[in-house]
């Protein structure tokens, strides 16, 4: 049988660490489109060159050509531009919205069955424009952050805890940004729920709280410190394990922006919610149920979200 086609577009910084992880893994053969001269060629050859070592059969390529991702099984997106410092995902949307518009054109021509995970912030309000600029099913397009939003959250408890992060799961929901809604009452460590460890003794609310805000404010610390770009290693990570779970038809349930229409008292929109993807994509939503509480910080972020999607909207009439 054929290896799968993953296309990735956009070849930067989790670009490439999009196509090493998935050579790694051998996920497939690799095709990198940028618009940067020789940039996705470069970094496709350099990955290539790692294979004798690392001993992965898969094959590397880069273009500037859409034609090139012809019949890609999954196309994961990451083109446009990242934050520097002082900046929020919010203010990267008028330039990335014109991105999103050249993307879902190649998309839809040359890899219209493909399962489409979109990284570019800012997130929800991008994977929105994606899906209806490329026209493909909205159960085929979705976006990457509550698989990192939940990995971060899940880092920081197995350190205040200190035991390893596979015990600790943890639930992440809402808009990728400053109101992302971290559910502690969902997120366990072997299995015994948040509030029950401040009970046992194991950590304080003070704690936890503070553990929350460092979850909401995860990116701007690493921009804060890198000071010339945003996380990559972390981001393509979250990416690849729901390609694989597409791929392998893994149904695993996984946080990530996703059309919600139904569920959890929406209306068709783009939001973070639990998923289970496998090989026919989203193929369901988890319609939880929230608390008086956990519901205000969702709607808060619901309605974030919105704001966002009216103004793409409003920069570009076609969306209307
Ligand atoms: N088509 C294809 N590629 C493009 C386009 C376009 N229209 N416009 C820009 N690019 C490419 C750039 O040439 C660059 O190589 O997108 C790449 C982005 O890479 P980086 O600047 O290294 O950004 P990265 O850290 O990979 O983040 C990409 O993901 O998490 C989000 O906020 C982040 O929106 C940003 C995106």
């Amino acid at each position: 049988m054929a290896r799968p086609k993953i296309a990735l577009i956009g070849a930067g910084n989790i670009g490439g660490t999009l196509a090493h992880l998935a050579a790694v893994k051998e996920l497939g053969d690799v095709i990198l489109f940028d618009i940067a001269d020789g940039l996705p060629q470069g970094k496709a050859l350099d990955i290539a060159e790692s294979g004798p070592s690392e001993g992965f059969d898969a094959k590397m390529s880069g273009t500037s050509d859409y034609a090139d991702i012809a019949g890609a099984d999954v196309c994961i997106v990451t083109a446009g531009v990242a934050r520097k410092p002082g900046m929020s995902r919010d203010d990267l949307l008028g330039i990335n919205l014109k991105v999103m518009k050249s993307v879902g054109a190649g998309i839809a021509e040359h890899a219209p069955n493909a399962f489409v995970i979109c990284i570019t912030n800012p997130l929800d309000a991008m994977v929105w424009a994606l899906r209806e600029f490329s026209g493909l099913p909205h159960h085929m397009v979705c976006g990457m952050a509550g698989v990192l939003d939940s990995a971060r959250f899940r880092h920081f408890l197995a350190e205040e805890f200190g035991v390893s992060m596979r015990d600790v799961t943890a639930f992440v929901l809402g808009g990728h940004g400053d109101t992302m809604v971290p559910l502690a009452r969902y997120s366990t460590v072997g299995g015994i729920p948040l509030p029950d460890l401040i009970d046992m003794g194991w950590t304080t609310q003070d704690k936890l709280d503070a553990i929350i805000q460092r979850t909401r404010d995860g990116g701007a610390e690493i921009v804060g410190l890198l000071k010339t770009g945003s996380a990559y290693y972390a981001p393509a990570t979250s990416a690849i394990e729901m390609a694989e779970a597409f791929l392998k038809d893994q149904k695993r349930v996984l946080p990530c922006a996703a059309y919600v229409d139904g569920a959890l008292g929406l209306n068709g929109m783009y939001v973070g919610v639990p998923t289970v993807i496998g090989a026919g994509g989203v193929e369901r939503v988890i319609d939880i149920k929230m608390n008086r509480d956990e519901q205000a910080m969702f709607d808060s972020s619901v309605g974030a979200v919105k704001g966002l999607v009216d103004a793409c909207k409003g920069i570009d009439p076609s969306l209307t």
